[in-house]
């Protein structure tokens, strides 16, 4: 057994070296919570995309095998498990982006915040890693309530001497594809050519879709406007209920997770023009974080752009998204500063 793990150890050190000598355009990547729900299809498509030369996974169960299983794919990204807390370090040293699913998802009737109590922690302690780390990292942040989650990470920082707020994103991807997907249904067009921005945040009336800006141009009755915004800001209630007590939506997240990280990641290679929508520290309104359109470079999210023009119906929104997210920032800051 010690002879097998030790060429597994020394050809897994080959690829990687053999990867960067290559000058492959190859990032490193950790997922933190990889065994979980979202973890574990996020690490298959991680595995899968070519912009990966180093895939670490961490999480406090079930590392190793999430590991075993997907090392086994003839793919490019070299995989390394990591478990527990005493391997969060290791796992995070020289990573590029780091993507964190850890914590608990919620059951039929709970709200995103009824999971502040237990994810809180959790994402403090992992971003302390981060600062400690890799604090030049991009962070996407998928824990909920991601409302007050990123305000949280974002003290973590600043309190560490390691903030920049261009590098952490909160990911509401999956509050854009399903918009995509349930407005391309109304229209009958196929969903890869829709867009819909979505901005404010992520939990119920703070999911403020754009209706009146999707592309391409179209035009909605008063009761397709108010369908499509009740579906898009409930769209993860649907999928907690039809999965009844075993979870939240977890295929799509990842879908979504890889659709984000993926930018990131053309962002940091230096691609021009990757526009997507994030929850980031902004000025676009007097709070201190909000959701909109963001350019990602090579720094992470370089410009972020101002909302453009608002229809009634969406100023209105506007107003009410802003009520419930200035609680949810207050309450992550309160966390760290208490
Ligand atoms: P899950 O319970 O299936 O997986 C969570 C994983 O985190 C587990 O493997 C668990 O062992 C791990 N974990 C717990 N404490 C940890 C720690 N201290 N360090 C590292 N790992 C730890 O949950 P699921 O379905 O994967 O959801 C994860 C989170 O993502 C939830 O908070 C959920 O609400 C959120 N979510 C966010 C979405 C978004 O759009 N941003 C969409 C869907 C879910």
């Amino acid at each position: 057994l010690f002879f097998f793990l030790k060429m597994e150890e020394s050809s897994v050190l080959r690829r990687a070296d053999c990867r960067a000598k290559g000058g492959a355009p190859g990032f490193k990547v950790a997922i933190l919570g990889a065994a979980g729900g979202i973890g574990q299809p996020l690490a298959m498509l991680m595995k899968m995309n070519p912009l990966v030369s180093v895939l670490h996974l961490y999480d406090v169960v079930n590392a190793p095998g999430v590991t075993a299983d997907l090392s086994h794919m003839d793919t490019g990204a070299v995989v390394r498990g990591f478990l527990g807390q005493p391997q969060l370090e290791n796992a995070l040293t020289g990573m590029d982006l780091v993507i964190i699913p850890a914590g608990v998802p919620r059951k039929p009737g709970m709200t995103r915040d009824d999971l502040f109590k237990i994810n809180a922690g959790i994402v403090r302690t992992l971003c302390e890693g981060v600062a400690k780390c890799c604090p030049n990292a991009i962070v996407n942040l998928i824990s909920n309530p991601v409302n007050s989650t990123v305000p949280i990470a974002a003290e973590v920082f600043k309190k560490a001497g390691t903030y920049d707020p261009k590098r952490l994103l909160g990911v509401t991807t999956l509050d854009v594809v399903r918009a995509n997907t349930f407005v391309a249904e109304v229209l009958g067009l196929d969903p890869r050519d829709v867009n819909v921005p979505v901005v404010g945040g992520h939990s119920g009336v703070t999911i403020l879709p754009l209706l009146s800006q999707v592309k391409p141009p179209c035009s909605f009755t008063p009761e397709e406007t108010d369908y499509l915004t009740n579906r898009i800001q409930n769209g993860g209630t649907e999928v907690v209920e039809a999965k009844a007590g075993a979870g939240s939506a977890t295929l799509s997240m990842a879908y979504a997770a890889v659709k984000f990280a993926d930018a990131c990641l053309r962002g940091l290679r230096g691609d021009a023009g990757i526009v997507e929508c994030a929850f980031v520290a902004s000025e676009v309104t007097e709070l201190p974080f909000f959701a909109t359109k963001v350019r990602l470079g090579r720094t992470g999210a370089e410009e972020i752009y101002p909302l453009g023009p608002l229809n009634e119906y969406e100023r209105m929104g506007l107003e009410k998204a802003k009520a419930e997210l200035a609680g949810s920032i207050q309450k992550g800051i309160t966390f760290i500063k208490k």
